[in-house]
Parts: structure tokens; C-alpha cells; sequence
């Protein structure tokens, strides 16, 4: 099971709607900082709880997004696979995370080319493999190198919805042998793929998917939920998690949920 040591995030001191590059982002929306500064802090004391060392990256007033780390790139054993972001709007925040990573001697830098586009948040391990999340922000000249990079098997997914433009905003591995998702996210093939890697996979119902159910954060025995995600929680609950439900609604305005904000930098 995987157990997560370490996980980098970014206090959201600067965290704001500047421009729209998913379908949740509206400038004309206000972030509350205050709310989400508490919201942050209480997911951040909450993996602290779970014995999940907290590092932090410096937050940068001109990338309102730095917050969510998980996009910085993918973790598989000791090897960081660094993303390409699509958007020009994120892209500025490459090198601050490239400076950061490169501090831990422990791990292997690898970067893709720069026709290849991959963000963190559509890389998701589950068991030996790792599953990619294709079509709005990962391409599959990406996926190609990422798996020469991680000499693993890859599995791509599609993603056809917009609002679910990451795969960690539509599906979420709970072991080595169950993942739960959200079936409209995908193209009929990919979801024939989901059930072939898990047979019974967990659905997860349209009201919960929006509500950033599958942005969930699992750790042995541990599950970091969104609250008022009451059949996510039960199933966890039965397959053996403790489960934690807080609420980082603030940054939903930005199409980012529990998942995107805390980047596994070392597991076990
Ligand atoms: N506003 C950010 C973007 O569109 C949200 C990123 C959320 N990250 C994630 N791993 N789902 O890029």
C-alpha cells in the first residue's frame, strides 16, 4: 500500500482568478483569502496529523496557481517527472519548482520535451502502473516518454469533459486493486480500459464528482476527503480508511480540490 512521507505545497497567499484556463475559472469571482488561507492550513494539519512531512515551496505573487503543486509533475519511486504545462499562464512556474526539487539529492529530475505537454495533475500511480489522464492538458507524445522515463506500464485515459480536465479531478486509484471514477468524464474506451485494470471499479455519482470527490488524497490507511461527499466516505470507509472530510471549497473557484494542492514528494 502506498504510504506518503513527504509532500510539497504552496501557502496560497497569492492564490486569485487572474485569467480562466478551465471551465471553473472566472475572473469575475473573488477569491476570500482569508477562507482559503484557513482551509489551507487545516488540509496542511491534517496530513501533518497523518505523519506526511510538510515542505514548502515560496509562493509567487505572479503565479496565482503555484498553489496547487501536484501539477508541478508525477513521483514514481525516487524519479520526478517534471510537467510541461499547456498554458502559457502556468508555465512561468516550472522553474521555481525545478529549483525547489533539485535541493533533494534523493530524487531523479527528468524533464520531457518541449513538444510533449504533461501536468501533474493527470499522472496518478496506482499499484505498478501508471495511469495518465490525456486530452486537455497531457498529450500522448508525453505519455511515450513519461514511460521511457519510468519504465513502467502507462495507461492512457481520455478525458472528454472540460470541468474534469485533469485525471485526479475524475478519478481516484484507493488501492492496488480499486479505483473510483466518474464514467461521463470519459470516452467509452477509456472506460472499458478503467474496468479492465479494476473489474469493479466505484462509481462516482455526478453530485460528488463536482463536488471534487475524487481529488482525494490516500495514504495507507488514510483518506483526505472534501466533506459533503457522503458515498465517497462510506466506500472508503468500507474498504478499511480512516477518513478525514474538511473542506477546501475556496479553491474550487479555481477548479482545484485536497489532491492538487499537496505533491507526494516521497513515499514508500
Ligand atoms: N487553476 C488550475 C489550472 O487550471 C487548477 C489546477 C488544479 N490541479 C489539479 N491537479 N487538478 O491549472
Amino acid at each position: 500500500m502506498k504510504i506518503i512521507k513527504k509532500v510539497l505545497m504552496c501557502n496560497p497567499k497569492y492564490f486569485s482568478i487572474k485569467y480562466s484556463i478551465n471551465p471553473w475559472m472566472n475572473r469575475r469571482i473573488a477569491i476570500n483569502r482569508a477562507r482559503a488561507q484557513i482551509q489551507w492550513q487545516r488540509l496542511a494539519e491534517t496530513l501533518d496529523s497523518l505523519n506526511i512531512n510538510i515542505e514548502e515551496i515560496k509562493p509567487q505573487k505572479e503565479n496565482p496557481d503555484m498553489v496547487f503543486t501536484t501539477d508541478a509533475g508525477l513521483l514514481r519511486k525516487k524519479t520526478f517527472v517534471l510537467s510541461n504545462f499547456k498554458h502559457k499562464e502556468r508555465q512561468k512556474e516550472k522553474r521555481f519548482f525545478i529549483q525547489r526539487l533539485k535541493k533533494k539529492n534523493y530524487l531523479k529530475i527528468v524533464e520531457l520535451s518541449e513538444e510533449s505537454f504533461f501536468e501533474g495533475g493527470d499522472g496518478l500511480t496506482y499499484g505498478d502502473k501508471v495511469l495518465l489522464g490525456i486530452g486537455f492538458r497531457t498529450n500522448l507524445k508525453a505519455s511515450r516518454e513519461i514511460q521511457k522515463h519510468l519504465n513502467c506500464e502507462v495507461i492512457n485515459l481520455k478525458l472528454k469533459d472540460p470541468k474534469f480536465y485533469h485525471l485526479d479531478t475524475c478519478l481516484l486509484p484507493i488501492d492496488e486493486k480499486s479505483v473510483a471514477f466518474y464514467p461521463q468524464a470519459f470516452t467509452s474506451s477509456s472506460i472499458q480500459k478503467i474496468k479492465t485494470i479494476c473489474p469493479n471499479p466505484v462509481v462516482i455519482k455526478e453530485k460528488e464528482a463536482f463536488n471534487f470527490a475524487a481529488n482525494s488524497i490516500i495514504s495507507q490507511n488514510s483518506a483526505v476527503v472534501q466533506k459533503n461527499n457522503q458515498n465517497m466516505i462510506d466506500i472508503l470507509k468500507q474498504k478499511g480508511k480512516q477518513v478525514f472530510a474538511i473542506n477546501v471549497s475556496e479553491f474550487f473557484k479555481s477548479g482545484g480540490g485536497i489532491h492538487c494542492m499537496a505533491c507526494s514528494v516521497f513515499e514508500n
